[in-house]
This record gives structure tokens, sequence and C-alpha cells, in this order.
């Protein structure tokens, strides 16, 4: 049976704030010359809300999302900020405070869940690990959840698949096995790092449905790392936008998708479309984002923005880097070509290579 924590305070309910990163910054201390990974992130998920990170390879994404579990890679550290997660700092707790969040309050999902899961164990084990350690769920009730489990996440026949390990399974399945390990311990907030991107076509949709089906039943507050903005459109309620380790856009999916204003923002969605012009060329956005480390002042964008000559802001934007600001009610980006009230000081359209 499961043991109730008797005298906890109650969790956030939807809506209510869950998880807050205030001011992160990730850093390589032993190489002081190299700047930071993550510079100066803030973000905020609320229970039972999904909030998409997006932003080219390298912008930060993972290292954001590995910064939430403290489990950063070597050489790596969060050197500055807070991750408040329902009222305590993560960067501030002890490692016995940390094992029972992770896994427990809070789980993830990785790109590879072969290399996730333990080819030594059975499924049935590993599933229901979590509900053991951080619920003290009792062996003959962990058996009869673990089996129920695999039902919910679509595995047939879950007692035989229970006695399997992990790689007789297919990717898909092995995926599926990893949401039911996720979801064991009934966690608040779920961190998915790319989770489909392995995955053809068909799976990837099951996936993601099940995802959604499985979020929207438990309330679950959901952090979805992706390049795919139709993944966002379908599953994100709020989407912020990374770019060179610093937050540029942010706001309602639907809002920021239909209506982007940051050019890095508008560049992503233009290159989503696959569309060729007239000469047959697909958009693509010109240079790339390693130039951003090599600036020291201005914005990182800048390099390949069109915005800032076409507004007439390249002084500007060359030696002041535009902080986060609101253009309306619920949306913000890093922009000086973005007016408070969402208008522009000229076109925004990316630059065609
Ligand atoms: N172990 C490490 N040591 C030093 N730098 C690292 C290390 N791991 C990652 N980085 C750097 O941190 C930056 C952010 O990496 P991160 O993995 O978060 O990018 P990402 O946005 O998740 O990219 P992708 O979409 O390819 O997964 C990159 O510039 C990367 O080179
Ligand atoms: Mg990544």
């Amino acid at each position: 049976m499961e043991k109730s924590n008797s005298a906890a305070k109650t969790n956030p309910r939807p809506g209510e704030p869950l998880l807050e990163i205030n001011n992160l910054q990730v850093s390589l201390p032993d190489a002081p010359h190299v700047k930071p990974i993550i510079d100066g992130i803030n973000l905020r998920i609320n229970a039972g809300e999904v909030v998409a990170l997006v932003g080219e390879s390298g912008s930060g994404k993972s290292m954001t999302a590995l910064s939430l579990m403290q489990l950063l890679p070597t050489g790596l550290k969060a050197t500055s900020g807070k991750i408040i997660f329902d009222g305590e700092d993560i960067l501030a707790m002890s490692q016995r405070q940390l094992n029972h969040l992770r896994g427990g309050r809070i789980a993830m999902l990785f790109q590879q869940p072969q290399a996730m899961l333990d080819p030594t164990s059975r499924v049935g084990t590993q599933v229901a690990e979590p509900m053991r350690i951080h619920r003290n769920v009792d062996r003959t009730a962990a058996k009869a959840r673990v089996l129920e489990l695999l039902g919910e996440v679509g595995i047939p026949d879950p007692s035989a698949r229970a006695d399997c390990f992990s790689y007789e399974l297919s990717g898909g399945m092995a995926q599926r096995v990893m949401i039911a390990a996720a979801l064991s311990a009934n966690p608040e907030l779920l961190i998915a790092d790319e989770p489909t991107t392995a995955l053809d076509v068909t799976v990837q949709a099951q996936i993601l449905k099940l995802l959604d089906d499985e979020r929207r039943k438990r309330q679950l507050a959901v952090l979805l790392i992706t390049h795919d903005l139709s993944i966002v459109s379908a599953l994100a309620d709020r989407v912020a936008v990374m770019y060179s380790g610093r937050i540029v856009e942010e706001g309602p999916t639907q809002l920021i998708l239909s209506s982007p204003q940051h050019p890095y923002t508008k560049a992503l969605i233009q290159c989503s479309l696959l569309k060729a012009d007239k000469d047959g060329n697909l958009f693509s956005i010109p240079g790339g984002a390693a130039q951003a480390r090599d600036l020291d002042e201005g914005c990182r964008f800048l390099p390949r923005c069109v915005t800032a000559a076409s507004a007439n802001l390249q002084e500007r934007c060359t030696h002041l880097e535009p902080a986060l600001d609101s253009y309306n009610d619920c949306c913000k980006a890093r922009c000086w070509a973005v007016k408070p009230d969402g208008a522009h000081s000229g076109a925004h359209e990316a630059r065609r290579p």
C-alpha cells in the first residue's frame, strides 16, 4: 500500500506556479574565458501546464533541462540564479532532497529510451522502481500497479512484457516503457527532451497522443523540448524560444506561432514550413548560431538579422543587448524593433540566403 505523507503541504494547483527558473546561468567554471552556456534565463511553468522550449541545436535546451535535475555534465555548473520548485530552490538542495525529487516529483524522458533503460533489469522491475522508492508502494501493490501502467501506456499483454528485458522491445515500445517508468511515482513535472525524435512518424504520433492524454488525465506539468513546431502547436500551452543561451521570445503557443515578433522566431517558423521560393530554394537562416558566441556586446542575433538594418537600428543593436520585454499582456521579446504594443519598428522578414 502507498503510505501517505500525512503532514505534507498541499501541492500547487493547476494554474499556480510549480517551477520558476530565475536568472539561471550555467557556465564552465574551469574555463572562465568561455561565455556562459545558459545566460540569465527566466522561465515559469505552472502546475498542469505544458511549456515548450525550442531553438536551434546548441542553444541550451538540454542543459536547461539537466539543470532542473542538477544533472549537468561534468565541467558545467549552475553558477548563479535559482530554480524554485514548489517553493524550494533546487540549486540549494542537499543530495538527499535531490534524490527525493528526481524520478519522484520530477521525472524525465529522453530521446533514446534504450540508453536510459537498464538492459540487465526486467521491464516490470524498472517501472516499479520509482513508485517503490518514492511512494513507498509495497512489492505486491507495485506489481499490480505496473501491469496497470503498462496497459495504460499501450503495451499489449502487460504481464508478458513486464518479464521482458528492454533490448527485446521495439523503439516505440521502449519509449512507452520509459513513459510508464516516468509516470510510476506520479510526478508533478515531466521533462521531455526530444522524446519522439528517434521514432518513425506513425509511432511518434501515437507516443505524442499518449503523452497528451496522460498529462491531461494527471494534470501533469511538462517541459517539452523539441525542434518540431508542429509538436509545439499540438501540445504546448506556452512556448519559449532560445537562442545562444538566452530566451528571445516567450508567450502563449498559438499567439507566438501565428504572430511572432522576434526575427529569430519568425525565421524558425519560416524554416519549419519547408517551402521553396520561386527559384526552388528552401529557406534557411543565414549564418550560424556560433557567431553569437564571438560577440562582446549588442544583440546576439544581429549577425543573422535583417530587421536591424531595415528598422535603422543597426547602431543600437550592435552596442546594446535588448532586454526580454513584454510587448503585450502575455508575450515577451528580446528585440529593439519590437514595440511594447507589438507593433514593429520595421520589416521583420528574415534574410534569404
Ligand atoms: N559537457 C559539456 N562541456 C562543455 N560544453 C557543453 C557540454 N555539453 C554541452 N555543451 C555546450 O552547451 C551548449 C548547449 O548545449 P545543449 O545540449 O543544451 O543544446 P541543445 O539546445 O539541447 O541542442 P540540441 O538541439 O542539439 O539537442 C552547446 O553550445 C554545447 O556545445
Ligand atoms: Mg538537446
